[in-house]
């Protein structure tokens, strides 16, 4: 090991200059053969600026290269692991290049790489945000736009062969081999290139655009999963109409083409006119697929659809913007989301997610602004912060806007940038036409961290006087945190009869600030202040209510966001030792639980969340102790549990199994009877033959694995039968087989020993990162397993395996353990020298950039 890739280089915003060539247009011709592929290229480049013609390229063999048809020789040019440059380059260039490449043996699934194996064996592309540079030599960067026509030849047990665009000549070769040529009209960044060389079944269907264009829709995947995508197609034509209504975008070519593959870094990727999603985001059935997955289905769908807009026709500069096209269209997604069940619901789902993992990251050593402004590897930054803190951004644009004008923004930002390359100051500019409030939201974009909220009331009067003030903590190598801009939705509910009485939204622009409101009809009574209305802004808020209040609020309020946000509240008073009246809370749920249930039955199992205990961890920035936060959050839980056991009983007899359908109720209605008995066996009550009887009769995979993982969570006596059966009657459904080892691996029953001997079965494949992912992310989910000797030793040598074939997943999985240093004492001693010695075997610069700036000062 050479001690520069101990120190990686580290990459700056402040250092982009513009491409010296740009490239008018690319032919590629890709022949895969069955030990390795070949690529011919022809670039037309042309000078732009003064400098060198240099092209990226990484682990490829260079076969010929030539410029203007005169043959180049070693001479001519500089080539190194990482670049190819050219010596006395012409300002008009016809770059030709053949490249030796083997998709075969490329386990970091990026570039051209072969997924499965046997009759499922294809090769697929990925290439985003580096990849192209592993398929040929090119300016392989997002800001150089260029126009595709690509060949694909394979032999014939391969009858699918895939680019972007359009078909425009396809035919044999001989040999039993054939091809097919794709032509892309829209000039496009090398990260949306795709191919795919695949033996497939396919889905088709229509879709006229609303400006008469008539669309093929393609979904591509192995013949056994081909009526699992149903719900995916629905989706996108779902997506493909919201985007015409909401934003007035229409799709831009004849086909739309989408490829399951079994083994994706990702859930998706956007590339033009040619989506390639993971199989766990786009295969869903009732029977093998959860309500939750199914739903984060249609989500991913709509997230890549959405992406031709955002991302594809508008661009990144550089990959400092890649909150540019990320948060943009996560807000987008999960605005379409919200418009197919309780948008409630919808907001407490994203700002639960935001909260697990966004401030834990923001709270960590991994801390970076939305818009990082340096970085050693960028496939190390797409994190929670770029992409939902991102959307928490464009989220607070457009409350500050409202619709009309959030909508004259985005209108104005497509037509001014359509076909370029851009930043987040131009996305900020052209959002501001109708208001220039916008531009001071950069700041969000460039500073780490997470706002602290603080604020009060006082009552004089017919008046209230709200007082808030934000402190955000300084993060380790940024400048000083300066205020933001921070939206605060507000309601003034009446203290008794619930009326309200007044509804604003407010923006703090300092470090504090004062909103008065006056000629209230209070009554004499203290008023129900509620703040922070459907989280208007990613922040901690720590607002002086007393428990009172919360209670109102989750009486008073219409918006059930907060109504759920009180509930939470109360709960971590409970847990944080600043309450201890159980009661209030539990009186509360029985309360509004019997009319809730049957008005949003998801909302109501939503009541029922309690911040995980990875979630807890992030209140602690030194002496965290895993043992102690389980024992409380257990006990509360079983406190509730007894408190409400009467009820739970009855409340799941109520909502007996029906037929499946796949509507909002539905789902809630299932997710409820899953949280229910979850409650009831928390209070001990005996549920073994409703849970068997529920796991027997099931109509769905929610209904079956809900029974599955309770009974092993909980131990029942039938835990391991059921388990095995489940298995049997499953084994040949990889997807629902990455359930069936999430499901142990996450079980608290179930220790680091016996998720070792997951990992060391047959079909534990390290090669297929959704499976890897199953057992990692259980040991991850439970603390108390993973900070222990054991439980970290296994977690690291899994990494340690990873660095070598898979480095992107592999400094992924190690962002669970950002905090390590929280912990106290020997824990953390312990931890660290684990963690110094994998940072002593490492190799790839994923993995190595993320120990360094976990080890950092900490070490
Ligand atoms: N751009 C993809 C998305 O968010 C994610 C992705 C990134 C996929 C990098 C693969 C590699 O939609
Ligand atoms: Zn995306």
């Amino acid at each position: 090991m050479t001690s520069s890739n101990k120190e990686p280089q580290k990459i700056y915003l402040k250092d982009y200059t513009p491409p010296t060539y740009r490239v008018d247009d690319i032919y590629l011709d890709i022949k895969v053969f069955n030990d390795h592929a070949t690529v011919s290229s022809v670039l037309n480049m042309s000078r732009e600026h003064d400098g060198k013609l240099v092209l990226l390229g990484r682990e490829l063999e260079l076969l010929n290269i030539s410029i203007n048809d005169k043959v180049l020789t070693a001479d001519d040019y500089a080539l190194d692991d990482e670049s190819l440059t050219i010596h006395n380059a012409p300002d008009t260039a016809k770059v030709a290049i053949d490249v030796k490449i083997t998709p075969q043996t490329n386990t970091a699934l990026e570039g051209l790489y072969q997924s499965g194996t046997g009759d499922e064996l294809m090769f697929v592309t990925q290439c985003e945000p580096e990849g192209f540079r592993k398929i040929t030599f090119f300016p392989d960067r997002p800001d150089v736009l260029t126009e595709y026509t690509t060949r694909v030849e394979a032999d014939k047990r391969f009858p699918v062969l895939l680019a972007n665009g359009n078909l425009i000549e396809k035919g044999d070769v001989g040999d039993d081999r054939h091809f097919a040529v794709w032509h892309d009209p829209t000039k496009k960044p090398s990260y949306l290139f795709a191919c795919v060389v695949a033996d497939l079944a396919v889905m088709s269907d229509h879709y006229t655009t609303i400006e008469g264009r008539e669309v093929l829709l393609e979904i591509y995947a192995v013949p056994a999963d081909i009526d699992k995508c149903h719900v995916a197609m629905t989706a996108l034509k779902d997506a493909m109409a919201w985007d015409e209504e909401h934003y007035g975008r229409a799709y831009d070519l004849d086909r739309y083409m989408i490829v399951a593959t079994g083994q994706f870094n990702m859930g998706a990727m956007e590339n033009k006119g040619l989506n390639i999603f993971n199989t766990s985001c786009v295969l869903s059935s009732p029977k093998t697929t959860t309500d939750e997955r199914s739903f984060h289905v249609k989500a991913v769908i709509a997230h890549e659809y959405f992406h031709n807009w955002t991302g594809n026709r508008i661009t990144c500069r550089d990959w400092f913007q890649l909150c540019l096209k990320e948060g943009f269209t996560v807000f987008r997604d999960q605005s379409f989301s919200s418009s197919h069940r309780s948008p409630a619901v919808q907001r407490i789902d994203d700002v639960g997610f935001l909260k697990a993992h966004q401030f834990k990251e923001d709270a960590g050593v991994l801390a970076h602004p939305v818009r990082p402004d340096s970085f050693v590897e960028i496939n190390n930054f797409y994190t929670v912060t770029v992409y939902e803190k991102g959307a928490e951004i464009v989220r607070m644009i457009a409350t500050l806007l409202g619709k009309d004008k959030f909508r004259q923004g985005t209108d104005e930002y497509f037509a001014r940038y359509d076909g370029q390359a851009v930043t987040i100051e131009d996305f900020l500019s052209a959002m501001s036409v109708g208001d220039g409030r916008v531009l001071d939201f950069l700041a969000w974009y460039t500073q780490a961290g997470t706002p602290v909220l603080t604020g009060g009331f006082d009552v004089a009067g017919d008046s209230v006087k709200l007082t808030f003030s934000q402190q955000t903590r300084h993060v380790a190598g940024f400048d000083e945190p300066k205020a933001l801009p921070i939206p605060i939705d507000v309601a003034i509910f009446h203290g008794e009869s619930g009326e309200l009485l007044a509804q604003e939204l407010l923006l703090l622009t300092k470090d504090s600030d004062m909103f008065g409101f006056d000629g209230l009809d209070l009554g004499g009574v203290r008023p129900v202040v509620s703040v922070l209305r459907n989280f208007s802004a990613p922040v901690k808020l720590e607002f002086d209510y007393t428990d009172e209040d919360l209670v109102k609020i989750v009486q008073f309020e219409n918006e059930g966001f907060n109504q759920w946000q009180a509930v939470q509240t109360l709960v971590g008073r409970l847990l944080f030792g600043k309450s201890d009246n159980v009661a209030l809370l539990t009186d509360t749920l029985k309360r509004i639980v019997p009319t809730l249930m049957h008005k949003d039955p998801m909302l109501t199992a939503r009541l029922f969340d309690m911040p995980s205990e990875s979630e807890l961890a992030v209140a602690y920035d030194k002496d965290y102790n895993p043992q102690a936060v389980k024992a409380t959050r257990t006990a509360l839980k079983e406190q509730i549990a007894h408190a409400l056991a009467d009820h739970v009983q009855v409340w799941y007899d109520s909502l007996p199994i029906v037929p499946y359908e796949d509507t909002p109720d539905a789902r809630g209605v299932r997710l409820l009877r899953n949280v229910l008995f979850n409650l009831a066996l928390t209070a001990k009550l005996d549920m073994t033959e409703r849970t068997e009887r529920q796991y027997t009769n099931a109509t769905c995979m929610s209904e079956q694995l809900g029974a599955l993982g309770a009974m092993i969570e909980f131990g029942l006596p039938n835990a391991d039968d059921y388990t095995a059966q489940f298995y049997e009657e499953y084994h040949d459904n990889d997807l629902v087989i990455d359930s069936w080892f999430s499901v142990q691996a996450g079980a608290d029953s179930r220790d680091v020993a016996f998720i070792k001997a997951l990992m060391e079965r047959a079909d534990y494949d390290w090669q297929t990162p959704n499976r890897v992912r199953t057992t990692l992310g259980g040991l991850a989910s439970k603390p108390t397993q993973l900070w222990t000797k054991d439980g970290i030793s296994l977690y690291l040598s899994a990494v340690a395996r990873l660095d070598v074939i898979n480095p992107v997943l592999a400094s992924r999985s190690l962002s669970a353990l950002a905090r390590w240093y929280t912990l106290s004492g020997d824990d953390k001693e312990m931890v660290k020298a684990e963690l110094i010695a994998l940072q002593q075997k490492a190799s790839s610069k994923n993995v190595l950039e993320f120990l360094n700036n976990m080890l950092g000062d900490k070490a």
